[in-house]
Order: C-alpha cells, then sequence, then structure tokens
C-alpha cells in the first residue's frame, strides 16, 4: 500500500493509471525521487508526511509536521454532532432550518472546534452545515496556518473563524456546540504509542500531561462557560480514560460514550444543563 501510494505520489497519477500501464518505466529523475520517498518511509515517516496529503470526511487535506494526521476515527465526532442537530435533543434555541441550510431566527448553529488541527473537523462540519458559524482555535500557529491552507483549499476561508489561543480563552461568544480532538495520550502510556506517532507526529497534539486526562479536564469546565444552556460538548477519547472522563462530566446531562468501529470507546458527547 505504501509502495503503490508514494509511487502515485512520485508520478502524481492515481491508482487506476499504475495498474493500467505496467509497462511504464520510471525516468532516472522519477527513480531518485521515488528512491528518496522510500528512504523516508524507511525511516518511520508517515506516508501523509511524505505526500503531504491525508483524506479527511471525503475532502482532500493539506498536512505538514505541524499537524497530527486526521484519523478516520475522528469521523465519529462529526456523525455525533450531526446525530444530535438531526434529533429531538437538538439545542432548542435551533430551528430545523439549522440544518436545513434555510436562513431564519437563530438558523445559525455556533460551534467551536477546539485544537482543531489540520482544521479537519472544522472544514467537515462547515460542509455538512451551511449556515454553521464555526470557530477553530489552536495553540500551535504552524497547526493554524495549515488549517487556514485546508479552508483555502476548499473555499471555505469565509466560513471558519480561526484563532490562535488557549482552548476557548477570549473568545466570549455562546455556543451552540464545543467539538474537540484533544491531546488525550498520557505521558505514562507513551511505550504502547506507535514510534512513528512518537516520532513524527507533534507531541502537543498527540501527550496532553502525565495521565492524560489533564486538557480534558480543563476543556470540560471551559466549554461549560461557553456553551448555552442546553448546549453540547463533543469530544474524542480513548478507551483508557473513558471512565475518568465519565467522571469529569458529572454534572451534565445525557451523557454517553460512543464507540468506534472497533468497539473502543472514541466519542464522549454531554450536554449542558438548561436553565429549566
Ligand atoms: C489530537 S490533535 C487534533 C487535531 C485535529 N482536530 C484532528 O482531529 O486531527 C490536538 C490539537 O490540539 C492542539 N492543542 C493542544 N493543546 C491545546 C490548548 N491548550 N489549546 C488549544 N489547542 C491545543 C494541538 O496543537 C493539536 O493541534
Amino acid at each position: 500500500m505504501n509502495a503503490e501510494l508514494l509511487l502515485m505520489f512520485t508520478l502524481g497519477c492515481d491508482r487506476a493509471y499504475l495498474y493500467a500501464h505496467p509497462e511504464r518505466e520510471l525516468t532516472t529523475e522519477e527513480q531518485s525521487r521515488y528512491a528518496a520517498a522510500l528512504t523516508e518511509r524507511g525511516r518511520g515517516v508517515p506516508a501523509q508526511y511524505i505526500t503531504g496529503h491525508q483524506e479527511f470526511w471525503g475532502m482532500d487535506l493539506i498536512v505538514s509536521p505541524a499537524v497530527l494526521i486526521p484519523r478516520p476515527e475522528t469521523e465519529h465526532v462529526i456523525e455525533t454532532v450531526l446525530a444530535i442537530l438531526t434529533s429531538d435533543l437538538r439545542p432548542q434555541t435551533l430551528g430545523n432550518a439549522a440544518l436545513a441550510g434555510v436562513r431564519g431566527p437563530r438558523s445559525e448553529v455556533r460551534i467551536a472546534d477546539v485544537g482543531t488541527g489540520s482544521g479537519c473537523i472544522a472544514l467537515a462540519l462547515a460542509k455538512e452545515l451551511p449556515n454553521a458559524e464555526i470557530h477553530a482555535t489552536d495553540i500551535s500557529t504552524a497547526a493554524l496556518e495549515i488549517a487556514r491552507a485546508n479552508a483555502a483549499r476548499h473555499q471555505m476561508e469565509d466560513r471558519i473563524q480561526f484563532h490562535q489561543t488557549d482552548l476557548l480563552a477570549g473568545l466570549n461568544i455562546d455556543f451552540d456546540f464545543i467539538v474537540s480532538n484533544p491531546p488525550y495520550v498520557g505521558e505514562s502510556e507513551e511505550d504502547q504509542v506507535q514510534l512513528e506517532v512518537r516520532k513524527f507526529e507533534p507531541r502537543k497534539a498527540v501527550f496532553a500531561g502525565p495521565t492524560g486526562l489533564e486538557v480534558i479536564a480543563r476543556l470540560i469546565p471551559a466549554a461549560r462557560a461557553a456553551l448555552i444552556p442546553g448546549g453540547w460538548l463533543v469530544m474524542e477519547i480513548s478507551g483508557t480514560i473513558a471512565e475518568a472522563v465519565r467522571g469529569l462530566l458529572a454534572g451534565w446531562d445525557e451523557v454517553q460514550v460512543v464507540p468506534d468501529l472497533q468497539g473502543i470507546p472514541r466519542v464522549a458527547r454531554a450536554r449542558k444543563k438548561s436553565n429549566r
């Protein structure tokens, strides 16, 4: 798979072309570029950092070592938000128009994506929710540059407002949803993390601190302060911290942990108590 992917990258072609032209020989220049890509991969550099691309929610995104490579399981965060919006559980201030793309009173769902990295979650939600007002934050300036480039690539630069800040600091906006794939790996579990991740993905994107809960423990109260009553927090988590996260969400309504396709607890959703 990797050899094929890197060959497609070297030749700037798709898989169909590779199989349709088995007779095609590489030029000397192509051979040396392919060899260089294979050497990098052999050193453990993830293929996505070599090609500079990763697909997420049907969109081709640019990635660099400044951002986490978007993972397929993070798509469950998007699915969870869309499922809430199409159910009776959506914040009551929002009408049906929030989904239909029709402007009306409070048809704009307000969403914050905390720790946007490549911008994958914010962009997927912008794609699905044409009326949504979307804010994306990251502590890393370099990550935000990639996220902005991805928004521009998909003609969504006007749809997302980017903020370089710690979690939600300084935003002063009432949100209907706060979504996040925060760093949640503990330094104590470092030896269980794939070597490629440890060596090449940004440390601040992966590790939260000694236990893995450090960022989430700050995000939960920050989200409660920034959400409207009845608004939702939707976070990616891991099986290791699922029970501790449930504990931190005591005092929220409708707490649920949704498993991924492998049955591993993956998305925690919780609703801020309404004023009733
Ligand atoms: C696990 S990555 C997720 C990136 C992207 N949302 C995704 O799902 O692929 C976590 C991101 O949170 C950012 N981050 C870490 N601590 C933060 C903080 N205190 N405030 C804002 N962003 C933070 C990191 O820079 C990184 O981009």
